[in-house]
């Protein structure tokens, strides 16, 4: 895949590019990220690429002839990827949407700055506008980071075997359970005596478990999309019922 990412400050995204799984991922081809300065392509004498907001108001507006401009001079004819703004009035990016990212050839990625980005260079270059979460950032190069990192991990070839993309939180539905490693006894603390136990079933058992108290604990809207057995629900209604009792012993 072939990310293009038009900023004012490539520099904040190199390091991220080139360290662990992004930086493998680049080195052995899987991905191409392209850092696109978009000031050299202002037409003004001082290279700005913002100017105050017509009508008024705090911040300055990035210029829409220098985004125009750099989309143009570096989309290829043949282009058939997706151009994506990020912004924290776009549509909020979660796995899914990162799936669906994952099958283009290429993306662009546009990071805005300030207040906002001229809407008309909006209408002329992007596809879709997303945030990624409901806060504000002070300029969209984290954003972008966080697209290309989810998207990056999807791609065949770019996760090693033993760091697969199938079990983690999300692409079941529900979220992860917890993971346990050497050593077995940890300053007093043991690891679950049933993931030693060596009894496949119920190590599955036990991790589908957690993973439905986790989630019922941090994110029960979850619960109401993810595909459950009648097993998973009659664990859940059992957590309601000892959740119910220990309300009623701290009353
Ligand atoms: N730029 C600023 N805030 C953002 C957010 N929450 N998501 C995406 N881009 C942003």
């Amino acid at each position: 895949m072939k990310i293009k990412v038009f900023t004012i400050f490539p520099e904040m995204l190199r390091p991220m590019l080139s360290e662990s799984i992004l930086g493998r991922a680049i080195d052995a081809g899987y991905l191409e990220v392209e850092l696109i300065d978009i000031r050299p392509y202002a037409d003004n004498k001082h290279k700005n690429t913002d100017d105050y907001p017509f009508g008024g108001g705090a911040g300055m507006v990035m210029l829409a002839q220098p985004i125009v401009d750099a989309f143009a001079d570096n989309t290829p004819p043949d282009f058939h990827g997706k151009r994506i703004y990020m912004s924290p009035r776009g549509r909020r990016l979660n796995q899914k949407i990162v799936e669906e990212l994952s099958g283009y050839d290429e993306l662009m990625i546009l990071c805005g700055h300030y207040e906002g980005v001229d809407q008309r260079a909006l209408d002329t270059c992007i596809d879709e506008e997303l945030s990624i979460g409901d806060y504000v950032l002070t300029g969209g190069e984290l954003a972008a980071l966080v697209v290309i990192d989810a998207v990056s991990r999807l791609i065949p070839g770019v996760l090693g075997s033993d760091e697969s993309a199938g079990d983690e939180s999300f692409t079941t539905g529900l979220l992860e359970y917890p993971q346990y490693t050497r050593p077995r006894d940890f300053r007093g603390m043991e690891a679950p005596e049933v993931l030693l136990s060596g009894h496949h079933a119920n190590i599955l058992k036990w991790q589908r478990e957690q993973a439905l108290k986790i989630t019922l604990q941090n994110r029960p809207d979850l619960l109401e999309t993810a595909p459950l057995t009648k097993k998973d629900r009659e664990y859940l209604a059992l957590l309601q019922v000892e959740k119910e009792e220990n309300e009623a012993i701290e009353k």
